[in-house]
């Protein structure tokens, strides 16, 4: 939930290390820091808010220095102060770290590094990884062999980066559950969280295990294992452009990453086949297939459980990560985890993933980082190829994960992709993305509401429930999304005059049912924005969608339901990349 960012060679670290941060505030945006070494003498500039405004406040480039860390936050231990900011230093401060992570045993290690007679200046986990290096240090001399004494008395999820006062030629790297990943390049290398950060200078990279160590110096890479043998890694030549990673004519990411769906869908059609055949071959026969999501890939997994069942009767139970190991039962042997991410780095996920190998399942992934922790842990994975999505709230890569599921349910099925409509999607697509004017009009209607309700009907459900996750994540507004049969047995107690609800009511199986309880919520007062392919006069505002292959419909009904939350959020004057409290890949707990 944070970035970190590292640099040693031979140009001026502070500038790349600042743009770096850029690329790195969707993981985390509370607060950020730099700290270089010139003259063998650490120096550090951290603050509280994101990177332009510290930049502008502090001045971050005019840290001097060819070798330097760097960091932007989202705070898990201690609040958001410029003390808990990162980097963070030894005792001396001829030490600084910055972390990714959580440090589980940190309250312990603390204890006795006071006892020892550190005195810690935050409140934060990371702060023990400085102090415990510095400790170490100063028993052996030698940077390597404290760090990777230090790196295996932390327990969690951590990846940290740490420079010596002492010693400016090295920049030392650990990985363990949390991204880290070298960047190779002509002038120098690189450490990140993420190749985003990066990636104008180098497309080549190493992505590092877990429990490895990389020893970073302006002459090469040395990676260890956390038993300290030394191993060899391959360079990897990333796909991704710069221009994937800029704004282009768009004010924002979100915006910009709805609009690329007219290629993206097209994108994700692009799969061998035969992996297609092989996903299917390996989960058909399976005792019981588990669906294993966050958020809005918990929505794929649920539009995969309607259409696996609806088109190929085959029975899947989704159910959501963090709740997996309370109830899924990984012991019953015979069943295989289907794992969907965009990310492929969310904690909740990763640790069902792990959990599932230990007992011996196989796990299939559906996926967008090519190089994550995910694609690593899963014995096939399939990707959804939408390109670096920044924007924190998924939108892309929702329609992408559709995309894939329906290729695997119409191949369970038997059924061919020709005659799905799958091909024109991107054609649909571009139809639906002319109603933005209109969804703007919309939106400036209801911007002021406190209280929202998304309702749909089979597929349209899970549809229903990612339109109420953007608004809420986007423009901060309470939203629910649920079954439209299900408001009579209670929610419907709570619309009242005015109050707006979402009706995904196309002209399918559902129109008629879906319809009845749109004039129920209207009887109390409710405003109908209907959101369908036939106009209905119960509806106070209508979002026309055209005529398309039913099965294909729920794909193109996000598509409005992502505007009218970014719109929403513009007029109440919010920024829509970077919501508050939230990081675009949540590698914590
Ligand atoms: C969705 O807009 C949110 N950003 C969030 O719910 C996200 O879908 C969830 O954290 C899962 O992320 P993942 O797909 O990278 O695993």
């Amino acid at each position: 939930m944070c970035g970190i960012i590292g640099y040693i060679g031979e140009e001026s670290a502070a500038t790349i290390l600042l743009n770096g941060l850029k690329r790195l505030e969707y993981r985390g945006y509370d607060s950020a820091g730099m700290c270089t070494i010139d003259q063998s003498k650490i120096q550090i500039k951290k603050g509280v808010g994101k990177v332009d405004e510290i930049h502008k406040k502090l001045n971050l480039t005019n840290l001097s220095g060819n070798i330097g860390i760097a960091h932007t936050r989202w705070a898990t231990h201690g609040k958001v102060t410029i003390a808990n900011a990162h980097p963070h230093t030894s005792c001396k401060e001829d030490i600084a770290i910055v972390h990714n992570g959580t440090i589980e045993n940190y309250q312990e290690l603390k204890e006795i590094l006071i006892k020892d007679g550190h005195n810690f200046k935050s409140e934060t986990d990371s702060e023990v990884i400085a102090h415990l290096i510095e400790k170490f240090y100063l028993e052996y001399k030698d940077e390597e062999k404290a760090v990777l004494t230090v790196a295996n008395m932390l327990k969690g999820a951590f990846a940290f980066a740490a420079i010596f006062q002492k010693n400016p030629n090295i920049l030392i790297g650990v990985r363990k559950d949390s991204p880290l990943v070298i960047g190779i390049g002509k002038d120098g290398y690189f450490l990140a969280s993420d190749i985003l950060a990066f990636i104008d200078h180098t497309d080549r990279a190493i992505f590092l295990d877990n429990q490895e160590i990389a020893i970073v110096s302006r002459k090469g890479v040395k990676i260890l294992t956390f038993n300290g043998l030394e191993v060899n890694k391959s360079i990897t030549q990333v796909a991704w452009e710069v221009s994937d990673v800029s704004k282009k004519e768009f004010k924002h990411f979100t915006l910009k990453e709805i609009k690329e769906q007219v290629y993206t869908v097209r994108a994700a059609l692009n799969q061998d086949l035969n992996k297609i055949d092989e996903f299917c071959n390996k989960i058909k026969n399976a005792k019981r297939i588990y669906v294993v999501a966050c958020g809005t890939s918990y929505h794929a997994g649920l539009m995969a459980k309607h259409l696996f069942n609806k088109l190929a009767k085959i029975y899947i139970e989704p159910i959501i990560a963090s709740e997996f190991l309370h109830y899924g039962d990984l012991t019953d042997g015979g069943s295989v985890i289907i794992a969907i991410s965009q990310s492929g780095e969310t904690a909740d996920v990763l640790n069902v993933v792990r959990e599932a190998r230990k007992q011996g399942l196989k796990v299939f992934a559906i996926v967008n980082s090519v190089s994550s922790s995910l694609v690593r842990e899963s014995d096939l994975s399939l990707f959804i190829n939408c390109g670096p999505e920044i924007g924190v709230a998924a939108t892309k890569s929702f329609t992408s994960q559709l995309v894939i599921i329906y290729l695997l349910a119409l191949k369970l099925a038997g059924l061919s992709i020709e005659d799905s409509g799958l091909l024109k999607l991107s054609k649909y697509v571009r139809e639906v993305l002319k109603l933005e004017d209109e969804i703007q009009k919309i939106s400036l209607k209801y911007y002021n509401n406190g209280d929202f309700y998304y309702v749909g009907r089979g597929p349209h459900f899970p549809i229903a429930l990612e339109g109420a996750l953007k608004l809420k994540e986007l423009a901060y507004i309470h939203a629910e999304g649920m079954p439209a049969g299900e408001l009579k047995h209670g929610t419907l107690a709570l619309i009242n005059d005015g109050t707006p609800v979402v009706v995904l009511n196309p002209y399918d199986e559902t129109y008629f049912e879906t319809l009845g309880n749109a004039a129920e919520m209207k009887a109390r007062g409710a405003k109908i924005i209907g959101v369908s392919d036939r106009m209905n006069e119960i509806y106070d505002d209508f979002i026309h969608l055209p005529t398309v292959n039913k099965l294909l419909y729920p794909i193109i009904e996000v598509i409005p339901l992502q505007l009218l939350a970014y719109y929403i959020t513009i007029a109440r004057k919010q920024d829509p990349d970077y919501p508050r409290n939230l990081a675009k890949s949540v590698t914590v707990k």
